[in-house]
C-alpha cells in the first residue's frame, strides 16, 4: 500500500512537472479570443472549422496554426473583453473582425489588414431613412464596443447599445427602433435572414475600416508569425474565397 501511495506522488510531480516546466508547451500554442456572435466572422454552430466555431476568422485561426505548426485554441468571450484578454496574458492575440483604429493600438498591436468593411446602416424595407443625417430624429441601436458605436457617437446622435448584433436585429424586428448601425457583411447577413430588413449605406458618412488580428504590445514574434500567413491568404486568393464561401452559405 505504502509503495502504490508513493508511486502515485510520484506520477503526480511528475505530471506537474511535465506541464510546470512548459515553456515547450506555451511555444507551440496560440490562444486565439473572439466574439462568436458576429456572422460570417465568427459565429458558433454543430461543427465548425475549430471545434464549435466558424466562420471567415475562424478558417484563418485554423489555417495560422497549420502554417506555423501550431496548436490553436479559441475562447470566447464578450467583444469587450478581448484587448483586455491580451494585455493580462489570458488569450495571445484577437481574431475578431476587428476594425485596426489608433485608440486601440495604443494598447495592442495590429497584423496587416485582412478584410475591408464600412458602417452601414439596417433600416426596415418601408424606412424612408436615405442618409446617416435621416437618423437624426429616429431610434438608433448599437452594439456596445463595436466601432459602429464610435461613429454614432461621432455623429452626435442618442443611441441605445446592445451587447449583440441579434438582440439589435430583434429591437428593430420588433418596431422598437428604426435602424441599427453595424459592420456591412455582418449586416448584409442579418438582411439575408431578415427579408423585411434592407441595408443603406452612406459612404461619406461611414469610412472604410479594416480588419486585423491583435496581439499583445511588442509581442513581435507571434505578429511576424501572422502577418506571414495573412500575406499569404492574402496573395493567392484565400482569404477573398473564404468570404465568398461564408457569404454565401451561412
Ligand atoms: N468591426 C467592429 C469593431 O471592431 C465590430 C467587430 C465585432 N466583432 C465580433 N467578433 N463581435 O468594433
Amino acid at each position: 500500500m505504502k509503495k502504490l501511495v508513493s508511486i502515485m506522488v510520484t506520477m503526480v510531480m511528475m505530471t506537474v512537472m511535465l506541464t510546470g516546466c512548459g515553456g515547450s508547451s506555451s511555444d507551440s500554442v496560440i490562444k486565439f479570443g473572439t466574439n462568436a456572435e458576429f456572422p460570417p466572422f465568427e459565429y458558433v454552430t454543430a461543427a465548425g472549422v475549430l471545434g464549435e466555431f466558424d466562420g471567415i476568422d475562424m478558417a484563418i485561426a485554423k489555417e495560422i496554426g497549420v502554417q506555423t505548426g501550431m496548436e490553436v485554441t479559441m475562447e470566447n468571450m464578450e467583444f469587450d473583453s478581448l484587448l483586455i484578454a491580451i494585455e493580462n496574458g489570458q488569450i495571445d492575440a484577437a481574431i475578431a473582425g476587428m476594425t485596426i483604429d489608433p485608440e486601440r493600438a495604443e494598447s495592442v498591436d495590429f497584423s496587416h489588414p485582412y478584410y475591408t468593411a464600412t458602417q452601414v446602416m439596417i433600416v426596415d424595407q418601408n424606412s424612408d431613412i436615405k442618409t446617416a443625417a435621416d437618423m437624426a430624429d429616429k431610434k438608433i441601436v448599437v452594439i456596445q464596443g463595436y466601432t459602429g458605436e464610435l461613429c454614432v457617437q461621432d455623429l452626435g446622435y442618442d443611441y441605445e447599445a446592445f451587447k449583440k448584433g441579434t438582440e439589435a436585429i430583434l429591437e428593430l424586428n420588433n418596431g422598437k427602433c428604426d435602424v441599427v448601425v453595424l459592420d456591412s457583411a455582418t449586416a448584409k447577413k442579418y438582411v439575408k435572414d431578415n427579408p423585411n430588413l434592407k441595408i443603406v449605406e452612406d459612404p461619406s458618412a461611414f469610412e472604410a475600416e479594416e480588419y486585423g488580428i491583435a496581439v499583445k504590445k511588442g509581442n513581435t514574434e507571434l505578429l511576424n508569425k501572422i502577418n506571414t500567413v495573412i500575406d499569404k491568404m492574402l496573395a493567392d486568393g484565400t482569404i477573398s474565397e473564404l468570404g465568398a464561401k461564408y457569404s454565401e452559405n451561412e
